[in-house]
Order: structure tokens, then sequence, then C-alpha cells
């Protein structure tokens, strides 16, 4: 039998009517997709792109589980571009040779780390092709796709246009050297091809003639003064997007072209547009849409996807990296308001970089941490931890092996570790496995309950603003306070000389335990999934519901044998 805190006693009633005023009670179920963004399935991920997206993505959809909100967390992989079809050709195999090996692989690591995904497709199934078709043939009804002469750069040896990454050469902004046909590397910024000054096909290396060729284009332009009213009213969008995006308006939205002239990608659905297909960041976002439908398909009810894309009060939350906030907070909520059917994004939380011991990430220069690789060595867990833990997910953060092993030395494992671990072994050692009765519960027990329910609201606003690392150090705050309170209660000599005060102290570090558990299954769900078992409750952790942090653990409760939730690392231990 378990106890609603509630009815305990009239200080805690108090504490709580206080805490809701102050904090609003969420009772509406609210209809929420979380997104993540899409990454190429041409290369398998790093700890970056977990730091940055997929980690604060599942944290965020998990603690929405828990608060009984009807979210669904849906990725996939971007499976069209240039990115592919020229790996492909230079390693002689087909795109789709390697976009199926690499959504396997991508989906496989994101799992490993517990992303919660309630459906991961890919761009290239044919649902996606015809939500994208549908997209376009919609825009173009409504005039907001047009066609257009468009010179491009083609070359004569490969006979071929040379559309985006096929073609390398000069940026004109900054002179650096090998900037692509979409982008340069060194100054970030996004290019035309024609804009590159010594262009040169990437196949062949011969030089390009200017060609006409005629592509279908999105209005973008007409979108500029709705871009930025709709940016202006959202003010709690992360400043980094908000800033970035609304920069970009200043500088005047041009016409963005929508085609290219190659033949992998979604075809152009319309007149005599063979060998053209649509550009791969035109379908990719509508790549979140066509997941939100498989599952719904998956589920039965082909229909319940529109509840989180096309209702007044749907809510769209996308989680991305910083060098994608163009594409999310310009091209996307213009293409959603041509089209008219859709709800425009809630939220887009923009994740910073993440170096490697000071220094930029590099696969070719190979310094780097692959998710498998780290996972050949270490649990999930820390690695999540470290991720949320090491500074705000809107500023840049740096991993550190000194730094990883003292985060899971230090902290998980001697604050977290050692109090759960002392609760645990205490109330078996001393107390028969059973959680002891508490008597007259005063101070500083009396305390112990009100800390956790500011914990559980401190918890709550920290997570609602996307403020993953004070949400954790508020948690682990709890923990400490957990082994302060062990330390001065020391129920080990109590059970001696005063077995209820022994008995008080245990039941008070049970029910912090219990909190925990639930307080940290967004971060650490691995090890809150053990802790719920070693509690011996039933069910699983991730089902369980955000209140339950308030309801006590029963005296006489058997648990079962503690064992140790993290090991200690080495501080020789080294990746490679
Ligand atoms: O930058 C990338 O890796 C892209 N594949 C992200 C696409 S996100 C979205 F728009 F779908
Ligand atoms: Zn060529």
């Amino acid at each position: 039998m378990r106890v609603n805190r509630e009815n305990r006693g009239p200080s805690n009633k108090l504490l709580n009517e206080v805490t809701e005023k102050l904090h609003g009670v969420l009772t509406l179920t609210q209809n929420i997709v979380v997104t993540a963004a899409i990454p190429y399935a041409n290369a398998d991920l790093h700890i970056g792109h977990l730091r940055s997206t997929y980690i604060p993505a599942d944290v965020y959809t998990r603690y929405l589980r828990l608060k009984g909100q009807n979210v669904i967390y849906v990725c996939a992989t971007d499976e069209h571009g240039t990115p592919i079809s020229l790996r492909a050709e230079k390693e002689g195999v087909t795109p789709k040779a390697i976009t199926d090996k690499y959504n396997k692989t991508i989906h496989e690591d994101l799992i490993s780390v517990g992303c919660s995904f309630d459906n991961f497709s890919r761009t290239t199934t044919q649902l996606h092709h015809e939500q994208t078709q549908r997209f376009f043939r919609r825009l173009l009804e409504k005039n907001y796709i047009y066609r257009d002469e468009y010179e491009q750069l083609f070359c004569p040896k490969c006979n071929r246009f040379l559309p985006d990454r096929y073609v390398e050469g000069e940026c004109p902004h900054c002179g650096g050297d090998k900037a692509r046909g979409d982008a340069c590397d060194v100054c970030g910024r996004y290019l035309k091809p024609t804009e590159l000054t010594k262009p040169y096909c990437v196949s062949c290396g011969t030089t390009p003639e200017t060609r006409k060729t005629v592509h279908w284009f999105f209005k973008l332009s007409a979108f500029q003064d709705f871009l930025h009213k709709w940016l202006e009213k959202n003010r709690d969008f992360p400043p980094n997007v908000r800033n970035y995006a609304l920069e970009w308006l200043r500088e005047g939205l041009r016409d963005w072209c929508i085609t290219r002239d190659l033949d992998w990608g979604v075809p152009v659905p319309v007149g005599d547009s063979k060998e053209k297909v649509i550009y791969v960041w035109f379908d990719a976002p509508i790549g979140y849409i066509s997941s939100t439908r498989e599952w719904a398909c998956h589920k039965g009810d082909a229909e319940e996807w529109k509840v989180f894309w096309q209702q007044e009060d749907s809510k769209i939350v996308h989680f991305i990296g910083k060098d994608i906030i163009y594409h999310h907070a310009i091209f996307w909520p213009a293409m959603l308001q041509a089209h008219g059917d859709y709800t425009l994004p809630y939220k887009i939380v923009a994740g910073e970089y993440l170096t490697l011991e000071g220094k930029k990430m590099s696969k070719s220069r190979e310094w780097v941490i692959g998710v498998k690789e780290y996972l050949e060595k270490f649990e999930p867990d820390p690695l999540r931890y470290y991720l949320i833990a090491v500074s705000p997910l809107t500023k840049d953060a740096d991993f550190s092996w000194a730094e990883f092993i003292r985060k899971n030395n230090d902290e998980l494992a001697d604050i977290l570790g050692n109090f759960i671990h002392r609760t645990l072994a205490f109330t078996y050692r001393f107390f028969d496995k059973r959680i002891p009765k508490a008597e007259e519960i005063d101070d500083p027990d009396q305390r112990i309950l009100e800390t956790i329910t500011n914990v559980k609201h401190e918890v709550e606003v920290f997570l609602e603003k996307q403020e993953f690392h004070r949400a954790i150090r508020s948690i682990m705050g709890l923990a400490a306070t957990g082994n302060r309170y062990l330390n001065a209660q020391e129920p080990w000599k109590a059970v001696k000389e005063n077995p209820q005060k022994a008995a008080n102290t245990l039941y008070l570090s049970n029910q912090i335990v219990k909190a925990l558990s639930i307080l940290l299954e967004p971060f650490l769900p691995f090890t809150a999934e053990r802790m719920w078992a070693l509690l011996n409750l039933p069910g699983s952790i991730h089902e369980q519901k955000w209140g339950e942090i308030d309801m006590e653990l029963a005296s006489n409760h058997v648990i079962k044998k503690p064992e140790p939730l993290f090991s200690k690392i080495d501080s020789t231990t080294q990746l490679r």
C-alpha cells in the first residue's frame, strides 16, 4: 500500500497548494510530436549528434510521457541528396545500398543509447515520396511554386549538370578553398554552385560551363513579413534560434530553388520534369510528417497523425543542431504556412556544438568519438549524463575524457550511486529487507519530504524550458541532500541506540530513492529501470507517471538485494 503524500499531514498539503499556485498545474493532455533532425544515411553518428539533438529530444519526450501527455517521438534517416548519391558514385554502389546500411546502424546506435522513438522511418519509403509530392502539388496549386529558367554549372565531360556537392571551388565570401556548391565549411555561408570561384567538377576535375536549365522555385520571399511576425510573437523560442532567424530575415529572403538535375530523390511530380528531383531540403522536414503517418499506420489508425500536425492545438517540437536553424526556422514554417493545413512549430530547440578535448570534431582527421566506439567500452547512461550536465544546450560544450571519468566517478558513483546503495543496503541489513515504519516525523525528516516536492517542481520548470542541465543538477542536488542526511543521522549507529530514529531515516531515504528513480527516468533510463527493480516495484519505470514522485513507498514493502548501480572508471582508461 502506498500513501499519497497529500494525505499525510497539514504541512505537506499546504506546501503542495503553494507550489501548485506557483507553477500552475498541467492538467490538460496535449498532442505533442517531438522530432529529432533526420540524419543523412551516409555516416554513423558521433557523440556530438547525441548532445545537440537526440539525447535532449529523448529526455524531453520521456518527461512528457511521464507527465501523461499524448506525445510521440519521431525520426528517420534522410536518404536523398548529393552527399549520398555522390558517395555511391565514388564507391561504385547504388545510393540505396548506402542508405540501407546506415539506416540500420544509425537506428541501432540511437536505440542503444536509449532513444525511445515511437517511430524511426526513412525518406525512401513510398509513403514519404507520395507525401512530399502531394505537398509539392499543393504549393503549386496555390501558386507558391513556379518554374523558371536558371543558370547552372554543367560538366561537358561528364555531360551533366553539377548540383550542390557535385562541384567545388573557392568560396566567394571568405576565399576558403574546397567550398562546395551548396555551402562553405570555412565561413558557413550557403552558396549556389554558380557563385563559386574557380569551380571544378568533383568527379573529373573539369572546369564546368554555365548552361540554362529550368527549375522549380518556392516563393519564399512572399513569407518575409509572415515569418517576421511569427518569430517576433514566439518570444519563448530559444534565443539562438530567434536571433539567427531574425538576422537572416533582415538580409531579406530570396525565392528558393527546390529541384535538382539528379536521378536520386523524390521525382518532381508534374510536367516534363523527368530526371529532376525535389531538393533534399524540401523533402527532409516533410519526413517528420511521413514518419508520424507511418506510426499511425502501424498503430492501425491511419488518420491519427493529424492530431499531431493539423489541429489548432497540436504542438510540434523540433530538436535540431545549430547548423540547421535556417531550414527549420525559415524554410520549414514558410512551407507549412504555404500549404495551409498544418500547424506551425511550437518550439525549435537548437543544440550547439560539442568539441573534443577543446578541438572541433572531424571524421576525416579521426578526431571524433563514434557512438558505437563509445558503447564498446562504456554504458550509455554515463554518456547521457555527461552530455546533459556539461553545459546548457544552447552553449557550446566540450567532451574531455578526464571530465567524463570525473563525472562518472565523483558524481554518478560517489554521489548518486553511493546514496542509493547505502540506503538500500542499510534497509536490507538492518530492517530485514523491508521499508521501516516511520513515526512522529519531524525535522529534519520532514524537510526531506519537502525537498522531494520542491525538486520535483524545480525539475518540471527546468524541463518545460528545455534547461536540461539545470534539471539534472537539481536532481543530483537531491541525491547530495540524501547523502548529507544519512551522514548526519548515522542510521548504522542509531539502529543500536535509537532504532526508531534509524527507522525514520531509512524510511525517508527510501522515499528519496523512489523519487529519484522517476526523476531520473528521462535522463538515465537504464539506471532508473534498475533502481525500480531494486525497489521491487511492479511494472517498468518507463510506464510510471510523474505524480508517482509524490506517492510514498509503504512501510513493510520488501526490497531486492542491493547491488551497485555505477562502476568507477580507472583514471588511466583511454578509449583507444
Ligand atoms: O543536416 C542534416 O544532417 C540533415 N539530414 C537534417 C535534416 S533535418 C530535417 F529537416 F529533416
Ligand atoms: Zn565532370
